[in-house]
């Protein structure tokens, strides 16, 4: 053993700082991703567990990989398993001891490029236009003078009709004006994270940025194209950075780099991803993503924990510490009824979103609609084989058939260049605002746009609206740096009721008040994110709205006629950036529907409501921790939720037409819980809120009336409002008695030593979580009712139980198995502040 430790220090200690960027070899290793504690040396861990250390994870702090020969096993897993098992018996201290997460790397699933388009739906009438219009004469002569202005002569110029359009006048980006300000992207880098860039092309090789470029299918430095339909990512780099020269066209942002980061021509994983995505990111600014989950209707799928860490690292640390900008294309399914909501990258608050309209203005039947795309832009559409003008991979090759959503993120990853080659200072969210602000609404009359509290016109079809890219410099020169990020979670709302079929749906109310915001040092919102649980036979049968206080409609979910999946959303994060601006202050209800009138049926299970944006006070704003392996990223993250759960009761008070049930007293739901005397009275307060026909009512046209008149309304909603308030107070009471029974009770922690690991797994239905909780868990469990413990106790047992189940299901759901260790901190921590939000409450 301490041989073992002296080579591995010599040796591996060494490789420690080596480039963390060596070749995987996926056929015959296995890696490992193990996060741990900063005192603990990865050379150790590595000789400990027979492994290699194969270096850092990318820009990821204290995230090692390590690997070894290929076999089925899961060692790290058993050795973890092992140690915990040890330390109980034996104690001591362990290197393992410092292992604060582990991950066995599988290879993801492929994600898809938004190039090619699916066919249009059945019955759809492309627009007729045999002959394109000629141009206007007048336009023509104003494009020459402008090539002759910046001295542009490359021969596709006058085509590329997206940068200036002489046919359907005002239908371009707007930048030619730009250009003559002599802003052409200076100073701006651009990464293209796709298939490959051929940075031999004569129109991209002066412009392109080799320090910011990496193949991670090959492990070689340079992203060149390899397989015949690697072509992808050069068309998408000569939209942003074609040179101004005699080839082809121009990019965008002519005079930026552009680098190329290569993942989607060979399988990866998410370690290699995250690596990606933080790959050179204090020289790369902006990351412009044209690919992601397939576009199929059906799928519903979101980045792994890793690279969620990746994304929000960038974020804080990236472009020195001013904040990477992710853009993706919003994706080319909306003929089959996909949704950019169901898509984790382009739902995340850290990218924009793009997606797409056509020459003419109008929405193509591709582009996907959602509440967290922000802004479209200019791609292919309207009938015609109209599609963008670009370079193609060869020395002097262009294209002319670049289209889908594809083809907009990436100039929109242009336009941004643009904006930071003036104003390099802007953070990530002041690029959104810039964003949001100067787009322009177009197609008022099909676009399903509402205005917004702040006067801003959103739809789900366009976003705000189609980027302006003068606008968008001009607010950039103005642009005053808003205050760092701050946010707001509420407690998770449990619900727990069949969702009725047809219109009306379940809905169900959450009251944010002043003091809870305030508390938060939340001064204005951005995103809002809706975390879900419904249980569901048919997935696609399923919507969800969410409106705000000021009566503003997030469409979060829509149904999806291909999406038969019998399984509800688990955990999903949706994201919305409608209500940008709000206060967030006052009653926001969600309503959750089943319209499709047929035997599929389901339960609405939880929510959890964030509200993300402007602090009130700079100085007290702070990093959001990192996410956890626990789904929903909470427990950490209990400054703002502290006060939400003292807020939560008196929420849902009298003047709050509701149907829900109270907010649950501790942070995290607690489903599927027993039958008792709380939830019973309970279900007293739910049966009052089983929405039913309407009659007139002074309520929103969501909230149930019974059947009944006003009065008898506010009767019922102030009577359920007091039951719910009565019994989430005993309910946290009794919780927190039975908290300060276990806590006092020394014979818990000698019990659940003696609980056989295995048998902990194995009614914990295999679940992949480390040992001693679970154990201690499952003690609980034993003695809930010989103890006759409160009926919270048997909850909260239920709960955790519930909950690690839940993990598993995520882990093979995304195709690899994690497993948690040494979260014993995390824990407490969260425990801690259930404890003070319980003391809050009690004081009240
Ligand atoms: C485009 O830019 C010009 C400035 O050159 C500006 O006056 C105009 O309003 C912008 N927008 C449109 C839609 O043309
Ligand atoms: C680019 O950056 C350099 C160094 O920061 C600066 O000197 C130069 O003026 C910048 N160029 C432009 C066009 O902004
Ligand atoms: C769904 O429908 C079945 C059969 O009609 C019924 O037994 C079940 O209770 C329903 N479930 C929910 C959650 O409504
Ligand atoms: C949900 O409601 C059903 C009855 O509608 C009940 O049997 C079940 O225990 C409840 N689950 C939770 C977690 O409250």
């Amino acid at each position: 053993m301490k041989l073992q430790s002296i080579l591995s220090l010599l040796g591996l200690g060494c490789i420690a700082t080596a480039s963390n960027l060596r070749p995987r070899d996926y056929e015959a290793q296995d890696y490992y991703v193990l996060h741990l504690d900063s005192n603990t040396p990865p050379a150790q861990v590595a000789s400990q567990l027979g492994l290699t250390h194969e270096g850092l994870l990318g820009e990821l702090a204290d995230h090692h990989v390590f690997s070894c020969h290929k076999q089925e096993e899961d060692v790290v897993h058993t050795a973890l398993k092992e140690r915990k098992r040890r330390k109980r018996s034996v104690g001591g201290s362990d290197a393992l001891d410092g292992v604060k997460f582990a991950q066995k790397q599988k290879l993801k699933a492929r994600m898809e490029k938004r190039g090619p388009i699916p066919p249009p739906p059945e019955g759809y009438m492309a627009p007729v236009e045999r002959q394109a219009p000629p141009p206007v004469d007048e336009e023509v002569a104003k494009l020459d003078a402008i090539a002759l202005a910046l001295e542009i002569n490359d021969p596709i110029f006058k085509e590329q009709w997206h940068l200036y359009n002489p046919v359907q006048v005002g239908h371009d980006v707007n930048v030619t004006d730009v250009w003559m300000q002599g802003i052409t992207g200076h100073n701006a880098t651009v990464a293209i994270v796709d298939d490959g860039l051929d940075m031999y092309s004569d129109d991209l090789k002066d412009n392109y940025f080799a320090e910011g470029s990496y193949d991670f299918n090959e492990h070689s430095l340079e992203p060149k194209p390899r397989l015949s339909d690697d072509k992808h990512g050069t068309r998408c780099a000569g939209e942003v950075s074609a040179v101004k020269n005699n080839v082809c066209g121009v990019g965008v942002a002519y005079d930026s780099k552009i680098a190329g980061i290569r993942i989607l021509s060979k399988l990866i994983t998410d370690a290699d991803e995250a690596v990606a995505m933080n790959y050179a990111y204090q020289h790369n600014q902006i990351y412009s993503c044209s690919w992601g989950p397939p576009d199929d209707g059906r799928s519903m799928d979101a980045p792994g924990l890793l690279i969620k860490k990746a994304m929000l690292n960038a974020v804080q640390n990236g472009r020195g510490g001013k904040g990477s900008i992710y853009v993706f294309a919003s994706g080319n399914g909306a003929a089959a009824e996909d949704n950019c909501n169901f898509d984790g990258y382009t739902n995340s608050i850290y990218s924009i979103t793009v997606g797409a309209i056509d020459r003419k203005g109008l929405h193509p039947y591709y582009s996907e609609h959602c509440s967290a795309q922000l802004v479209v832009t200019y791609s292919s559409g309207s009938g015609d084989a109209i599609m963008q003008h670009t370079t193609d991979v060869g020395t002097n090759q262009c294209y002319s058939g670049h289209g889908g959503t594809s083809a907009a993120a990436p100039l929109a990853a242009g336009i941004f260049a643009l904006v930071l080659s003036i104003r390099p200072d802007l953070t990530w969210r002041d690029m959104q605002y810039i964003v949001m602000e100067t787009a322009l609404p177009i197609d008022l009359d099909t676009g399903e746009w509402q205005t917004t509290t702040i006067g801003k016109k959103f739809s789900h079809t366009f976003g705000y609206g189609k980027i302006d890219t003068w606008a968008s410099i001009e607010a950039a020169k103005q642009f005053k740096n808003v205050k760092p990020q701050a946010w707001y979670y509420s407690p998770w709302i449990h619900v727990n009721q069949s969702i009725p079929q047809g219109e009306e749906g379940l809905a169900v109310s959450f009251e944010v008040t002043e003091a809870m915001l305030k508390d938060a040092n939340l001064e204005r919102l951005e995103h809002v994110t809706v975390t879900m649980n419904v249980e569901h036979t048919r997935r696609g049968d399923i919507s969800v709205d969410l409106v705000s206080p000021d009566k503003i409609v997030s469409h979060l979910s829509v149904t999806r006629r291909l999406d038969s999946l019998a399984e509800g959303y688990v955990d999903w994060t949706f994201m919305s950036v409608v209500h940008w601006g709000e206060s967030g202050i006052g009653t926001w209800t969600i309503i959750v529907k089943d319209t499709i009138m047929n035997e599929n049926n389901g339960t609405f299970t939880d929510w959890h409501l964030k509200l993300w944006g402007e602090s009130i006070d700079a100085s007290k704003a702070t990093l959001l921790p990192m996410p956890t392996e626990d789904q929903d990223d909470d427990h950490d993250q209990i400054i703002s939720s502290t006060t939400s759960i003292s807020g939560s009761t008196t929420s849902v008070d009298a003047s709050v037409p509701t149907s829900s049930i109270p907010a649950n007293p501790t942070d995290h739901p607690d489903r599927p819980t027993k039958p008792t005397g709380t939830t019973e009275e309970e279900s007293t307060a739910t049966g009052t809120g089983t929405p039913s026909a309407k009659t007139s009512s002074w309520l929103p046209s969501f909230f149930p009336t019974f059947g009944v008149g006003p009065k008898t309304q506010i009767w019922i909603y102030g009577a359920a409002a007091l039951i719910i308030i009565f019994c989430c107070g005993l309910g946290v009471y009794m919780y927190m008695a039975r908290r300060k029974r276990l806590l006092n009770n020394p014979r818990d922690e000698w019990e659940f030593d003696l609980l056989e690991e295995d048998e902990a797994d194995v009614l914990n239905g295999g679940g992949k979580k480390g040992g001693k909780r679970r154990a201690g868990e499952l003690y609980d469990a034993f003695a809930a009712g010989s103890e006759d413990e409160s009926s919270e106790g048997g909850d909260e047992r239920e709960k955790k139980l519930y909950e690690d189940e839940d993990s598993g299901d995520e882990g093979s759901g995304r195709g690899s198995g994690h497993h948690v260790v040494g979260d014993d901190e995390d824990e407490s921590d969260g425990d801690g502040d259930e404890k003070r939000q319980g003391d809050t409450l009690l004081h009240k």
